[in-house]
């Protein structure tokens, strides 16, 4: 199984970044522990960031037939981008939303997510805890 994690605009200041709301670990650290994990349960992980709306599409473009699965923190291109949402819907590879906050308890204009509809499902206010928790989902969804 191979699975795709991208990850958008701002979140390589992971750690640095109001760390009362997203915690004090690297995006660096983050990866590190999820290859861990991933390489334990046997599954294949890529992993990365961008600050760009059209690398994200591409890269999302791209997975068609080559990742079983995206999971996706489009970061604030979650609550603005059509561009993403009709990439997810191209590539035809299963996409889990994620967010290492609740932005459903944060301001409102958090709470809608242009990309929701066209995901599998989502996950959001566990932390670091949300990346594992999508693995876990996608391990579950292969069996
Ligand atoms: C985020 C939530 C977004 O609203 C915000 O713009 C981010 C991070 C999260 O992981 O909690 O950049 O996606």
């Amino acid at each position: 199984m191979r699975i795709l994690f991208l990850n958008g605009p701002n979140l390589n200041m992971l750690g640095l970044r109001e760390p009362g709301i997203y915690g004090s670990k690297s995006l660096g650290d983050i990866g590190d522990t999820l290859r861990e994990r991933a390489k334990a349960a046997g599954v294949e992980i890529n992993f990365r960031q961008s600050n760009h709306e059209g690398e994200l599409v591409t890269w999302i473009q791209d997975a068609r037939g080559q990742f079983d699965f995206i999971v996706l923190n489009a970061g604030a291109y979650t609550h603005t981008s059509i561009a993403l949402r009709d990439a997810i819907s191209a590539a035809e590879v299963p996409t889990i939303e994620i967010h290492l906050s609740n932005i459903h308890a944060r301001e409102s204009f958090r709470h809608q997510s242009m990309i929701a509809p066209v995901c599998i499902g989502q996950i959001a206010g566990f932390g670091e805890d949300s990346y594992h928790l999508a693995l876990e989902a996608c391990l579950k969804k292969m069996i």
